[in-house]
Parts: C-alpha cells; sequence; structure tokens
C-alpha cells in the first residue's frame, strides 16, 4: 500500500492506493467522522456490484437512510440530478460536521464533490474513486463539478476532499473499454513524467501491458496509478487553480477534445480519444524537430494501445473544424503541449496550420490501419 501527501488550497490529505485495503478505509472514515455523520454516495453500477461489500467494511458508520445511488452515465452529471442530491442531503438535516463519501467514477465523484462543496457552504467530503479513469485523474486535483446544456463541466468549483482511497480491487468488474481509456490518461502522464518514476518505469510498464494484453494485473496498474497521482498531485501542489502548469495535464487533449467533438460525445470515450490526441501531438512534436530514442519508444507504445481502441471514422476535415471552434473559443489562441524529451514538457502557441493538419493526417492514418483489430466489448 502507498500514501501520497496531497497538498493543494491550504489543505494537506492522504491518497491511499492498494488492493483490498478495506481496513484501511475503514480507519480513515473513522477519524474523519469526528462524532459526524457518514453520507455516501454510490454510483449505481459500483453499487450493485461492490456496495454490500462497502457496507460492511463500512460497518456502523453507514446506515441505509444516509446513502444515494447516483444514475450510471454522464447525463447523470446534471443539474436535475444535482437537485436530488440536495434533497436527500437536506431531508436527512445534514450538518456541517458530517461526512460525504462519494463512491464510483468520475460522473459520480465530480458531482457529489460539487455538492459536498455547495451544500449548507461547505460539507467535508471524501472518495473512493472506482474506474481507473478516476483513480488517476478524476478523483485527484479538487475539481468538482457538473455538465451544462451548453458544454461539458461548465459549471462547478475546487474542493479538496479529506482523503481519497483507490482500492485496487474495484478494477477487476471495469470493462475493458474503460481500462483502455484510464490508460489514456496514464499514456498522457508517462510521456509528461518520463520513465524515471518509481516504483518501475511507466513506459516499461505500459509496454509489458500492451504486449500482454492483460490490463488487469493488480501489481502493474499500482506501479502505472502511484505514478500517475504522484505527478499529477505535484502539478497540483503547484497551480491548484489551473492557471498555470496545470495546462500540462492537458497534453494531448487539444487534439483529443476535437476527435471527440467531431464524432459526437460517446462515440469515443474521453480516454480513448486521448490516446489519439497523444499521437497527434507527438506527430505534432516531430515536426519541431522533437526526436529522440525515448519519444520514440514512447510513440510506439502509444500506437500500440491504438488497437485495442473501438473502430470509427475520423474525419479529418471535422476535427480540423471542431479545433477552430475551440481556438474561437479560446481569444483566438490554440495552445499545444509539446513534449522535448520525455519528461520535458514546453507549451507552444501560434503553431502553424499546415504542421496541425500533418500531425492529424498521420494520426488518423495510425488509427485506421490498427484500430479495431483487438477491442473488445463497442458500445455501438
Ligand atoms: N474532476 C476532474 O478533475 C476530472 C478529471 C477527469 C475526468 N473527470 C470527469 O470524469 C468523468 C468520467 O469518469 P469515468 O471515466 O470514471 O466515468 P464514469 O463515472 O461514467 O464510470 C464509467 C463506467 O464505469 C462504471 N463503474 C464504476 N466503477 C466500476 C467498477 N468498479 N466496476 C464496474 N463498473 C464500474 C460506471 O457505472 C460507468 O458505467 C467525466 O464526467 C469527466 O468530466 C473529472
Ligand atoms: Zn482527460
Amino acid at each position: 500500500m502507498a500514501i501520497i501527501d496531497a497538498k493543494a488550497g491550504g489543505h494537506r490529505y492522504p491518497i491511499v492506493i492498494g488492493t483490498d485495503c478495506g481496513d484501511r478505509l475503514r480507519t480513515l472514515v473513522r477519524r474523519h467522522l469526528e462524532g459526524g455523520r457518514l453520507f455516501v454516495l454510490y454510483d449505481a453500477q459500483f453499487f450493485a456490484l461492490h456496495g454490500r461489500n462497502m457496507q460492511r467494511i463500512l460497518g456502523a458508520a453507514a446506515s441505509r437512510d444516509r446513502e444515494l445511488v447516483i444514475p450510471v452515465g454522464e447525463t447523470a452529471k446534471s443539474a436535475s440530478t444535482l437537485a436530488g442530491v440536495y434533497d436527500f442531503l437536506l431531508d436527512a438535516r445534514i450538518s456541517r460536521d458530517d461526512l460525504i463519501l462519494a463512491c464510483g467514477g468520475g460522473v459520480t465523484t465530480d458531482l457529489a464533490g460539487y455538492a459536498a462543496a455547495t451544500a449548507l457552504r461547505g460539507v467535508r467530503w471524501a472518495v473512493v474513486p472506482t474506474t481507473l479513469l478516476g483513480m488517476v485523474d478524476a478523483a485527484i486535483g479538487g475539481k468538482t463539478g457538473i455538465n451544462h446544456p451548453k458544454g461539458k463541466n461548465l459549471i462547478g468549483v475546487f474542493c479538496q476532499p479529506e482523503f481519497v482511497h483507490c482500492d485496487l480491487q474495484y478494477l477487476r468488474t471495469l470493462d475493458r473499454r474503460h481500462m483502455v481509456a484510464g490508460l489514456g490518461e496514464v499514456i498522457k502522464y508517462a510521456g509528461l513524467c518520463g520513465n524515471r518514476s518509481r516504483p518501475h518505469g511507466m513506459l516499461d510498464t505500459l509496454e509489458r501491458m500492451s504486449i500482454s494484453g492483460d490490463f488487469y494485473d493488480l501489481k502493474k496498474l499500482s506501479c502505472l496509478v502511484q505514478a500517475s497521482v504522484t505527478y499529477k498531485v505535484m502539478i497540483v501542489e503547484r497551480d491548484e487553480r489551473d492557471l498555470g502548469v496545470r495546462i500540462r495535464l492537458n497534453y494531448g487533449h487539444t487534439f483529443a477534445h476535437a476527435v471527440e467533438q467531431s464524432l459526437g460525445y460517446g462515440h469515443l470515450l474521453h480516454g480513448e480519444a486521448v490516446i489519439l490526441g497523444v499521437i497527434a501531438a507527438l506527430n505534432l512534436g516531430k515536426s519541431y524537430g522533437f526526436i529522440s530514442r525515448g519519444l520514440a519508444r514512447y510513440q510506439a507504445i502509444a500506437e500500440s494501445f491504438v488497437r485495442f481502441l473501438p473502430k470509427r471514422t475520423l474525419r479529418p476535415e471535422a476535427i480540423r473544424a471542431a479545433m477552430a471552434i475551440d481556438k474561437k473559443r479560446s481569444n483566438g489562441q490554440t495552445r499545444f503541449v509539446l513534449i522535448e524529451r520525455l519528461g520535458r514538457p514546453i507549451l507552444s502557441d501560434n503553431v502553424d496550420r499546415r504542421l496541425i493538419d500533418s500531425a492529424l493526417a498521420d494520426m488518423v492514418v495510425c488509427y485506421s490501419e490498427s484500430g479495431g483489430r483487438d477491442a473488445s466489448n463497442p458500445r455501438r
């Protein structure tokens, strides 16, 4: 078990990463209850699979009257679901001495965190992320929020939790597509922090995972989650409010968002699109002369994951149009995070359109040639 110490917004808290570490969760909950009551918000799918186990772990701290199951899927991150959460909390007369525990993927933890931050102007909360993407990204860094009909994540606040408890055993039941999507963000971190991460290099671990096609090896996952969380925590400590270095975490995302938008949301999972975004960003970096053995290996590893993505038809024209809209929204600036050397990200503004087009075209070729070969469980 590893414990990573996070500091943000003048608040310090532990992020626990382990396997079958329910005892630790029970202790953390007891310690943070401080005489208050526990409210648990569950993702519906997670509740169906692991609810009983969680109730057993939480023991007397939990009560059926103080648990709420949140519907599955991105549409649950809405004002109407949030209104239901407020009703539930206020009907049970939640007080500021109480603790809200969010158990689920990024949808549940973003929503629950926002409800906690805003109910009674702030109730303490803690997170049990249950998806890989939740563990390496959504539960880390204190961003909470909901979607608005005008766009994703447009309503929200920063609110750091009391603790984050990542129990890798829950990943055993996560479907393969969501595992690959979580690995998309992990691949992003691998480029940002290079192969220096401990206990094992991220690239080595990702490479072995891709070769075996086994994404459920908890030892390997533990290395990857620890390294990813360590990197994100380091960035968030320096820039909690996303005004400076936190932009690095958007590596591959300018392309990824445009890919998602060009297909219509939901056709590729966000993390799946991030794999393609990282490949396009690496192509773009090459035209700046960012070429090295390390980067070539990194690119080969990122590309080896493309075969685990479901097959979709990418239209470069539509991706370019989506990027143009994005550029307008951000005052005419498209900012790219590029990787100069493994572990050395830089920012690049005013990138020549032709370079972007060619980076995109090469990524589309890579995807159309190898995407979908080993992909399983396609949703559409
Ligand atoms: N706050 C942040 O900094 C941040 C960062 C990245 C992403 N996000 C948000 O996170 C969301 C995506 O998160 P996600 O990918 O975890 O999606 P998700 O929460 O929709 O979970 C994915 C699927 O896995 C299921 N599930 C959850 N745990 C499971 C388990 N242990 N076993 C089996 N199934 C399980 C869920 O029911 C769901 O169907 C998006 O809304 C995104 O905006 C937030
Ligand atoms: Zn992302």
